[in-house]
C-alpha cells in the first residue's frame, strides 16, 4: 500500500478544539483564522454542518469544514492539510469527499485567499467575479 491509499476520508460529527486548532496552525496558513481564541474555535466547530476528515493511521492530515443545507448550497468554511501531508492529494480528496456527501443537488462556494487559487483551480473550480462580502468586524 503507497502513501496515498492508506488515507482515509470520512465526515465527522465533530473534531476537539484543540485539535482543529493544531491542524490549522500545522498547516502553515498565516491568515486570518482565529486560532488563539479556542472558545470561538469550539463555536466553530458546534455550528458547522458538514465536516470531513482526513486521516491516516490515526493521524489527523486535513479537515474541510462547512455549512450547509444539504439541498441546494454548501459554504466550505476552512480547508487545511498539515504541512507535512501537502502535496499529496489529501486537499483535494477533501473536496471531493464533500462533493460526494453532498451529491448532485448541492452547489459548493467558497472565499480563499491569493496563495490558494491555484490549488482550486487545478481541481477545477470555476473562479468568479459576483461574490459580495460583509466583513466581520472582530
Ligand atoms: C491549499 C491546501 C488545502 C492544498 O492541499 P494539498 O493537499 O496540499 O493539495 P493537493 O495535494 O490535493 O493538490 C491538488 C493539486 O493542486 C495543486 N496545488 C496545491 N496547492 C496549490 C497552490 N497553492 N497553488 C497551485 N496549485 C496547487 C497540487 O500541485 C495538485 O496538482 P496535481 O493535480 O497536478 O498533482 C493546503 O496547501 C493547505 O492546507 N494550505 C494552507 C491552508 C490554506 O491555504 N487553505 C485554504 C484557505 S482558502
Amino acid at each position: 500500500m503507497n502513501q496515498t491509499e492508506s488515507i482515509v476520508y470520512r465526515r465527522v460529527e465533530t473534531i476537539d478544539p484543540l485539535t482543529y486548532r493544531d491542524l490549522l496552525v500545522s498547516s502553515g496558513f498565516t491568515g486570518v483564522w482565529p486560532v488563539d481564541d479556542l472558545d470561538r474555535m469550539r463555536r466553530m466547530i458546534a455550528g458547522a454542518s458538514l465536516l470531513v476528515a482526513a486521516t491516516r493511521g490515526g493521524q489527523l492530515m486535513g479537515v474541510a469544514r462547512c455549512v450547509t443545507d444539504f439541498a441546494w448550497i454548501c459554504y466550505r468554511s476552512e480547508l487545511a492539510v498539515s504541512k507535512e501531508a501537502q502535496g499529496l492529494g489529501v486537499g483535494k480528496g477533501l473536496i471531493d469527499k464533500v462533493r460526494e456527501v453532498l451529491g448532485p443537488d448541492v452547489s459548493l462556494a467558497l472565499m480563499s485567499y491569493e496563495e490558494s487559487f491555484g490549488f482550486y483551480r487545478r481541481i477545477g473550480m470555476q473562479q468568479r467575479s459576483d461574490a459580495f462580502w460583509f466583513g466581520r468586524e472582530r
